[in-house]
């Protein structure tokens, strides 16, 4: 394969653009080289710039649950633009995707989209916040929630302390109200619990983390962080933006059956385009303003074409059930068949798979929280990317990232690509 304008066109980018991209992970820093230039996709099949073409299994990190370029979300886009891009003032089609989601998702009354999922946490936790009146929140190493202030913050040093800021431009004082909790560890939360008793607004998860790799949440985990924070007055808040409607209809919660307080939104719910959203009980919901005191608000929230293909997207999957136990059985034959190949290679993995959410780490413990994550030889997962790459197998260019599956991968894709992992043979070990 060739890679020339890919090349060209990251050059160029880098000139006007810090580091070439709109967001760090595409410019391929964790697995090396320079990131590819897309012209466009279909179903299952990106296209680039050179003209090559690779079965995708990023999926836009996570919105193209029905292969790109689904037709339902382009005729709505199509025809919402004929219409004009954006008013600025309420439309019907906004109350319609709040009513549908509300009922996908049952535990939710209400709903506020916004542009982002990062938008959506950072609302989340403060809304949190106004509901209870405390200041702190509780997330955990690993977990991802967006780029705002609150959630960038590192584990202190000592096993009780505040977090510190893990970006500059995040101040001291902001990481003293994030306090950093193990993944799958419920007495990591309970300890922080007594610690900060009448303190902590909420607690915020991935249900299950797509952003140390894909870590399913271990039996009783959710169930206890539900009753600590019923227990403690503090609201769960589960950040399905890479699981909501992606692993059911209602998500991680209706997965597991663990209802949180407080749900956030995004990728899969804009079907594409830019929305998150961000759902509770009326209850808690109505502490919002205009009707409550909590201060949030957007000159985009609710765009006609992003709810448009959010409607279309979420729509389709209402309407189709069926391919949540599809995407299940096509994620875990992927699963067995890739740790089958590496087995016989003798290369030690982990695949974790929940649904159509899977990540490959090569190491030879279970994967449970972000330090046996970080256990993973990055030199053989940069080799198996590359080889991939290669092969025309679109992987997440970092180990860190969950892969996405969708619906139209085919049998024939999925033989393709485990015929080019049989293919990897890693180098200098
Ligand atoms: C779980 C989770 N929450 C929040 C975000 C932030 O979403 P966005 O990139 O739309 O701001 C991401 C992004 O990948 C995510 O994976």
């Amino acid at each position: 394969m060739k890679y020339e304008r890919s090349s060209q066109l990251f050059d160029e980018a880098q000139k006007f653009i810090p580091g070439g991209v709109n967001s760090p992970v595409r410019a391929f820093k964790s697995v090396g080289g320079h990131p590819i230039y897309l012209k466009s996709a279909s179903g299952s099949y990106l296209y680039d710039e050179d003209g090559n073409n690779y079965i995708d299994f990023i999926n836009s990190w996570g919105p193209q649950i029905l292969g790109h370029a689904f037709p339902a979300v382009i005729d709505s886009i199509k025809a919402a633009a004929d219409r004009g891009t954006s008013f600025g003032a309420p439309t019907e089609l906004e109350t319609s995707i709040a009513e549908l989601i509300t009922k996908m998702v049952p535990e939710i009354d209400q709903i506020r989209m916004v542009n982002s999922g990062t938008e959506a946490c950072m609302s989340a936790i403060r809304l949190a916040r106004g509901y209870t009146g405390a200041d702190k929140i509780i997330k955990f190493t690993g977990c991802y929630h967006g780029h705002s202030d609150a959630f960038l913050i590192a584990a202190g040093s000592g096993a009780i302390t505040f977090g510190s800021p893990d970006s500059l431009g995040v101040t001291k004082n902001t990481a003293k109200d994030t306090l950093i909790a193990t993944f799958n560890d419920l007495a990591s939360v309970k300890t922080l619990f007594e610690r900060f008793t009448g303190q902590i607004a909420s607690v915020i998860i991935e249900p299950v983390a797509g952003n140390m790799g894909c870590i399913p949440p271990e039996k009783g985990f959710l169930e206890g962080l539900r009753k600590l924070c019923s227990e403690q007055n503090a609201l769960l808040i589960f950040d399905e933006v890479m699981t909501g409607f992606r692993l059911s209809k209602g998500g991680a919660a209706e997965l597991y059956n663990v209802t949180p307080d407080i749900t956030c939104f995004g990728k899969i719910i804009g079907g594409g385009l830019p929305v998150g959203a961000f759902a509770a009980k009326k209850e808690i919901m109505q502490h919002l303003a205009p009707t409550g005191a909590v201060y949030q608000a957007g000159t985009l929230s609710g765009n006609p074409l992003a709810m448009s293909a959010g409607y279309a997207i979420l729509n389709a999957l209402d309407k189709n059930p069926q391919v949540y136990g599809k995407l299940q059985e096509r994620g875990s034959s992927l699963a067995s068949e890739l740790s089958e190949v590496f087995k016989r290679k003798s290369i030690g993995h982990q695949i974790n798979q929940v649904g159509s959410m899977l990540s490959v780490h090569f190491c030879e413990n279970p994967v449970r929280d972000f330090e046996s994550a970080k256990k993973g030889d990055n030199e053989v997962f940069k080799q198996f990317f590359h080889h991939m790459l290669h092969s025309g197998i679109y992987l997440p260019p970092s180990a860190y990232e969950s892969w996405f599956l969708c619906t139209t991968l085919t049998d024939e894709d999925q033989a393709k690509t485990v015929e080019a992992a049989k293919a990897f043979q890693p180098v200098n070990l």
